[in-house]
């Protein structure tokens, strides 16, 4: 045999052998777990997840909801610098400009929002008949083109939901500010929409 043979046959058997190997390892039955091989990493792969609410052994406090460290800010609730009076929302009208676009995604996500946290005191359409309202709470409709709401700019609605005002309560902590603004685009729609949305 020549060596040029030879090392061919050690070529093509070293070939078969890496294919055999790569064939064997890639089938498992889907049903049952693959081949471990750290067992004793096994907390790696079958992490347990912790519900919310409930006690744990892995932080100090043994809380699974953990308060924010000191100083840190949750992303999209920085705090505003306006004042929470007529003054605050007057500027913050001249100022803040709504950073989102209408698309179809964003009104999708305003109407969550807007269904969410809106529509408990304003109503479904803004008329300002949620089922809050009708348990006493003043019903004010912002919904329609005649509505205030209407004629205000975005800022200055941003600024009403972010402090609040008279006895709606502030959604700062509740929903972040890039929601806020969708919420605002869909208020938009309901108002711009041809169905009358006052009582
Ligand atoms: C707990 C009930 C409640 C919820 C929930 C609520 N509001 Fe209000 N809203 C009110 C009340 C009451 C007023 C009137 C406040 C006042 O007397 O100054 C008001 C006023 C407003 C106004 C001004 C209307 C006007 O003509 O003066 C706007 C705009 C508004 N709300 C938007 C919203 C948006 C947007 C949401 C959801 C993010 C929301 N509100 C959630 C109760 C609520």
């Amino acid at each position: 045999m020549n060596t040029a043979f030879a090392q061919h046959i050690r070529l093509t058997a070293l070939a078969l052998a890496v294919l055999t190997a790569s064939m064997l390892t890639g089938c498992r039955v889907e049903r049952e777990p693959n081949y471990e091989w750290l067992p004793w990493l096994n907390y790696m792969f079958f992490s347990s997840a912790a519900e919310t609410n409930t006690a744990n052994t892995v932080f100090k406090n043994k809380m699974t909801n953990q308060v924010p460290p000191a100083g840190t800010i949750p992303r999209g609730f920085a705090p505003l610098h306006f004042t929470a009076d007529d003054a605050g929302r007057k500027l913050a009208g001249e100022q803040l400009v709504n950073p989102e676009k209408p698309t179809a995604e964003t009104l999708a996500r305003g109407k969550v929002v807007f269904t969410t946290f809106c529509t408990p005191c304003h109503g479904t359409l803004g008329a300002g008949d949620g089922p809050v309202s009708k348990r006493g709470m003043p019903g004010f409709p912002i919904g329609a083109a005649d509505n205030n709401a209407a004629k205000w700019p975005d800022g200055y609605l941003f600024h009403i939901v972010s402090y609040g005002r008279g006895v709606m309560p502030s959604y700062a902590s509740q929903i972040k500010q890039e929601d806020r603004w969708k919420a605002i685009l869909y208020l938009r729609t309901l108002q711009q929409s041809a169905k009358p949305a006052t009582p």
